[in-house]
């Protein structure tokens, strides 16, 4: 059995003050969870807040991205060591929104994807299919070549402690969710690609997450596909009740 990952990613949202505001609320509704492991990534200068406000709960707190360098000079990043001194335990890799405004590429989602694992951070790794790709029905297509370029050069060990979102970037931020069936069709054809490089079983036990204008009232829809694990939520998680009923689909 594949324990759900309820996720949140809150992007470029709230200060450290809303952070502890939210979880303030938030802490009653789902802090105790059992059913999944709930998970939320809030901005890099909010982590200390996150894990201070999670604290004695089951709430997990993740970075929205890693460096793929243990330090050094790279101006504006921020390493795996650092997410772990702040007391984070995932972290979000390869973003849609990563990949088309900061230029993010199969590549460097692999490094940042193995930094994670290095320092011992579960990272979540974003797939997922651009409108003009989905209508010209080359969703397969491309989550095939993200898998191959990317996360197929992980190791066996390292593959099972990852977990995947699929993402199609159409339903990102616009209201139109895929619906459960298209969704279960790519989380199938990404699982076929974890059985074929990885093992029958690894294939199984990877868990795979869809995220796209993903709300209370869609979540229980999409959860009832066996091949849908999980949702990363964007908007729908920014808000301590609408989250909360998002984690008790
Ligand atoms: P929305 O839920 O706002 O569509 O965002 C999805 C997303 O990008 C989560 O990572």
């Amino acid at each position: 059995m594949r324990k759900p990952v309820m996720a949140g990613n809150w992007k470029m949202y709230k200060t450290p003050a809303e952070t502890a505001a939210f979880f303030e609320k938030f802490r009653p509704l789902a802090g105790q969870a059992e059913h999944c492991e709930v998970v939320i990534c809030p901005p890099f200068t909010n982590l200390a807040a996150a894990v201070e406000a999670a604290q004695g709960t089951r709430i997990r707190i993740g970075a929205q991205n890693i460096g793929w360098a243990k330090e050094g000079a790279f101006t504006g990043e921020i390493s795996g060591p650092m997410i772990v001194a702040s007391g984070a335990t995932y972290a979000i890799v390869g973003h849609s929104e990563r990949r088309q405004y900061f230029a993010e590429t199969d590549e460097t989602v692999l490094k940042r994807t193995q930094a994670a694992l290095e320092f011992g951070l579960t990272p979540i790794v974003c797939v997922g299919e651009r409108l003009e790709e989905f209508e010209s029905g080359h969703t397969e297509a491309v989550l095939v070549r993200q898998f191959q370029q990317g996360i197929a050069g992980l190791s066996e060990r390292q593959f099972a402690r990852i977990a995947i979102a699929y993402e199609p970037v159409w339903a990102i931020g616009t209201g139109k969710t895929a619906t459960p069936e298209i969704a279960a069709g790519a989380h199938r054809a990404i699982r076929a690609q974890a059985r074929a490089k990885f093992g029958k079983e690894a294939g199984e036990a990877i868990r795979i997450l869809y995220g796209g204008s993903v709300k209370p009232d869609n979540t229980r829809s999409l959860m009832a596909q066996p091949e849908i694990d999980g949702v990363l939520v964007g908007g729908a998680s920014l808000d301590a009740v609408s989250f909360a009923s998002i984690v008790n689909f």
